[in-house]
């Protein structure tokens, strides 16, 4: 099928979708280069189709994501690729979608900033389906990223993404609550989490931090705009990209994530799990996307025991451990520990919520390694110099896959 790749009302490129396997099979011509996807251009001035279609791949969900198989099996849809073109590739945390040759269709009739999407799809992908047939696909839960289970949801008007936690703690909700309030007491730009229950069930409900005006765009794309040296580190390739688009103020984004992450020992933040926001319009960049997607932390799929001990957590995207991450904070000034006095109380409140989910063991573990690891920093920030050490590098930037852990 032919289409043409918009950004918002701006046609630019045209393509060919396979219609067996929803990839993009052939490029056609091209209207605004400018305006493709950070990464899909090589350096001769070329659209580069491989690199394309990965974007493109990489717009639906995972087939990793929690239940996606019993959700395309009740939908009669073979591949989570053949979902993007049933709502013309919309999302809520970008402006690309694809139009057909032949139609004059507009964004601003169909995007889902402006207009009410169907709940068909997120009821699907939560097993709370009540029909077996005639499924509205316009959602733009077709085209949202992660492992786990989630939908978009209006809430009082504004887009919220709602993310269930994983078996069998369901820890992720709250973690992500707590992420966002010691955040906020370090004041960190973040997205704010609340909780939210559904029939038993926990849930973190953050707003859109997309409006109709920006987009969010990756790291890891980010990473893509310019070819990686094998003697630069990530971190060093990361802020050297930045950079050369113009990007300002990332440094700072990056060592207040990389504290943050210390302190709430987060193991997944790969490279689709923090970057830059732009203007959809312009393409002028506006600087680091807020914190979000901090649930993988707190030894959320752990043990008291691990948890205290602190014994297998991972670290990503830039260095194994979250020791030597920490080697790469540029300034610790900024942080205030006075903000954090007090954080343990509203942490255990938040934990408290927790009901079945949490028994006291877990909470004493949690609170007391994150009390070790603030006392840590705290020493820390008074005499740590800066180090970049290429043999620690993180390796490649996979997404945790939960299903694989024998939990
Ligand atoms: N508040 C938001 N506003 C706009 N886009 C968002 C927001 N939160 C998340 N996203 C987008 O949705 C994607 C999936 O969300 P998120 O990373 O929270 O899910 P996840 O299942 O926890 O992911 P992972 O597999 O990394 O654990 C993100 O990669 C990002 O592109
Ligand atoms: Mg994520």
């Amino acid at each position: 099928m032919e289409y043409t790749l918009m950004h918002k009302s701006i046609p630019v490129l045209d393509i060919e979708l396979d219609e067996a396997t929803g990839s993009v099979q052939k490029l056609g011509m091209v209207h605004q280069i400018e305006h493709l996807p950070l990464g899909t251009v090589d350096r001769h001035g070329i659209v580069d189709r491989t690199a394309l279609n990965t974007w493109w791949i990489d717009r639906c969900i995972p087939a990793s994501r929690s239940g996606v198989q019993q959700a395309l099996e009740t939908l009669g849809i073979p591949t989570p690729q053949l979902l993007l073109a049933r709502c013309f590739g919309l999302s809520l945390s970008d402006q690309y979608w694809v139009r057909l040759r032949d139609s004059d269709l507009q964004w601003e009739e169909i995007n889902f900033f402006d207009h009410p999407f169907s709940e068909d799809i997120g009821d699907v992908l939560l097993g709370k389906a009540s029909k077996t047939t005639g499924f509205d696909f316009r959602s733009p839960d077709n085209t949202s990223d992660g492992f786990l289970k989630k939908r978009w949801k209006i809430i009082d008007g504004k887009r919220c993404l709602l993310k269930a936690g994983s078996n069998p703690f369901m820890q992720q909700p709250f973690n992500e609550v707590i992420a966002s309030l010691v955040a906020e007491r370090l004041e960190i730009p973040r997205t704010p989490y609340t909780l939210l229950w559904d029939s038993g069930v926990p849930y973190s409900v953050c707003e859109d931090f997309i409006t109709p005006d920006t987009e969010l765009v990756s790291a890891w794309r980010v990473m893509q705009s310019m070819k990686k040296g094998n003697s630069v580190s990530v971190y060093q390739h990361y802020l050297n990209c930045c950079e050369a688009l113009g990007v300002s103020g990332i440094q700072h984004a990056v060592d207040q994530m990389i504290v943050l992450d210390y302190l709430i020992a987060n193991e997944d933040r790969h490279q689709n799990n923090f970057g830059l926001i732009r203007d959809a319009n312009t393409l002028e960049w506006l600087g680091a996307a807020p914190i979000f997607d901090s649930g993988s932390s707190l030894g959320y799929d752990k043990l008291p025991g691990q948890i205290l001990s602190g014994q297998g957590i991972e670290c990503k995207p830039f260095k194994k451990t979250h020791a030597e991450q920490l080697k790469l904070v540029s300034s610790f000034d900024w942080i205030d520990f006075d903000r954090l006095s007090g954080s343990e109380q509203e942490i255990q409140a938040i934990l408290d919520q927790a009901g079945e989910y949490m028994d006291k063991a877990r909470k004493d573990a949690i609170l007391s390694a994150y009390a070790s690891r603030l006392q840590r920093l705290m020493e820390l920030s008074q005499r740590q110099e800066q180090e970049d050490k290429l043999d620690q590098d993180v390796e490649s930037n996979l997404m945790r896959n939960y299903s694989m852990e024998g939990l």
